[in-house]
């Protein structure tokens, strides 16, 4: 396939090159257009090495060939990895002031791009109104990611890792349908179509104005599926409870903070919807009354009992409702240490709570919660495990929806549900 990786001016066009190496090492001619902004971070020597094409640049160079038009047209799929702000916003305009722009303008090929920026340049109402735009054309977003900025910041902006970027543009070309008249689709995921929910987080019930009963869920997890998913081009609803990270772009976020708000917002989203995905640690038990004053300690008491009551099980819930043509995955966090007894807990639950799929991982007072890594086994129809996952929370993510998106090719996409 003939692919053009377009580079914008971010610190992140270094990792633009793990994107060329990954479709030049899985055999595809790759063509780079880097902006003259980008070669301020990555040098053309380094492109045409890695690449294995000479780079070009300039507008007018090579006119007499037509090259402003002759590389998009010529693509089959055009990348662009970082995708700035600046260029975000000439794209959904149209301009073409440079190789790039033109090279998009002239091409009819799925154009996928990587945004890359710092947090409040993304949920700039400019940036988010220029990417639905773009989304709605049919362009793939993929991430930007959660985490680590250029600073000492963190919070959505970061570019994806190469090795999602690929798999997300390969994935918008086999996802390309033709109709009738032969004519293409815009480009889509595999997820194009499905409506899916996820919760994230962890939930909190209050006692008093001032503290709460918690856990320890940062929904770092959670939000990777929502984030993975969107990139995969589903419609994404995330009911979000107390994230200690930043929000993903593109999703459709419903605020939570206790059980009882988690429970209604799901309910409420889950109709209808392809697949819900219950990441979030819901509370079990909430205190049987919440104090209007602060509770405050007496002189010379030995401690405080509180009286909990049960939260209803949100996932189980789900699970014995009618629900079809509605996939529903729950989690385990489990401190089992033996792994086989860690699997049977799982599929305990996975029966009794009515899920299809149960995604289990071991936690610990030094595992499973912040961290950026994770290691799962998902459990399908009759115990069995279905996939066994590890590596950074995104990768696991594309784990868990590749197994999502393998279980929904029976049902029909999320329009048609409606209509059943
Ligand atoms: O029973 P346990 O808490 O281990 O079950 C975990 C799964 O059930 C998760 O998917 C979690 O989101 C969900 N859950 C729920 N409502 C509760 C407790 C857990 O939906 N009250």
């Amino acid at each position: 396939m003939n692919v053009v990786v377009g580079i914008t001016g971010g610190i992140a066009a270094y990792k633009a090159v793990g994107v060329v190496r990954a479709l030049v090492l899985a055999g595809h001619e790759v063509h780079v257009v880097p902006t003259e902004a980008a070669l301020r971070f990555v040098g053309r020597p380094t492109l045409e090495a890695i690449s294995r094409n000479p780079v070009h640049v300039d507008l007018y160079e090579g006119v007499a060939e037509v090259r402003h038009v002759a590389i998009g047209q010529a693509a089959d799929l055009i990348v662009i990895a970082p995708a700035t702000a600046n260029t975000i916003a000439k794209l959904a305009n149209g301009l073409a002031d440079d190789l790039l722009g033109n090279t998009v303008l002239a091409s009819e090929a799925p154009l996928v791009i990587a945004p890359a920026m710092h947090t409040e340049m993304w949920r700039n109402p400019a940036t988010q109104a220029n990417v639905s735009t773009l989304a709605e054309r049919g362009v793939t977003i993929v991430g930007p990611a959660v985490g680590q900025l250029t600073g000492a910041d963190s919070g959505p902006g970061r570019m994806e890792e190469p090795e999602v970027i690929v798999r997300a543009a390969l994935a918008a070309v086999g996802g390309r349908a033709e109709d009738s008249a032969g004519r293409r689709d815009a480009a889509q995921g595999d997820l194009a179509g499905r409506r899916i929910v996820v919760s994230a987080g962890g939930t909190r019930e209050p006692l008093d104005p001032v503290r709460f009963l918690g856990n320890r869920s940062s929904g770092k997890q959670g939000v990777a599926i929502a984030e993975a998913a969107r990139a995969r081009g589903a419609e994404v609803t995330l009911v979000a409870a107390n994230l200690e990270i930043g929000e993903p772009g593109g999703c459709d976020i419903r605020r939570v903070s206790t059980a009882l708000e988690l429970r209604e917002a799901m309910q409420t989203a889950a109709a209808g919807a392809d697949a819900v995905i219950m990441a979030a640690a819901v509370a079990d038990y909430r205190p049987a009354a919440i104090s209007e004053a602060k509770i405050k300690k007496e002189p010379g008491d030995a401690g405080l009992t509180l009286e909990l009551v049960r939260n209803p099980d949100i996932l189980a819930e789900l699970g014995h409702a009618p629900h079809d043509g509605t996939l529903l995955v729950g989690f385990a966090a489990e401190t089992e240490n033996d792994p086989e007894r860690l699997l049977a807990l799982a599929r305990a639950k996975r029966e009794a709570k009515g899920a299809d799929l149960l995604v289990v991982n071991r936690v610990g007072w030094t595992e499973g919660f912040a961290s950026d890594e994770n290691r799962v086994s998902v459990i399908g129809a009759g115990g069995v495990v279905v996939a066994e996952l590890h590596g950074s929370k995104l990768s696991v993510a594309d784990g868990i929806l590749d197994v999502i998106a393998e279980a929904l090719t029976d049902h029909p996409a999320s329009e048609d549900t409606h209509a059943r």
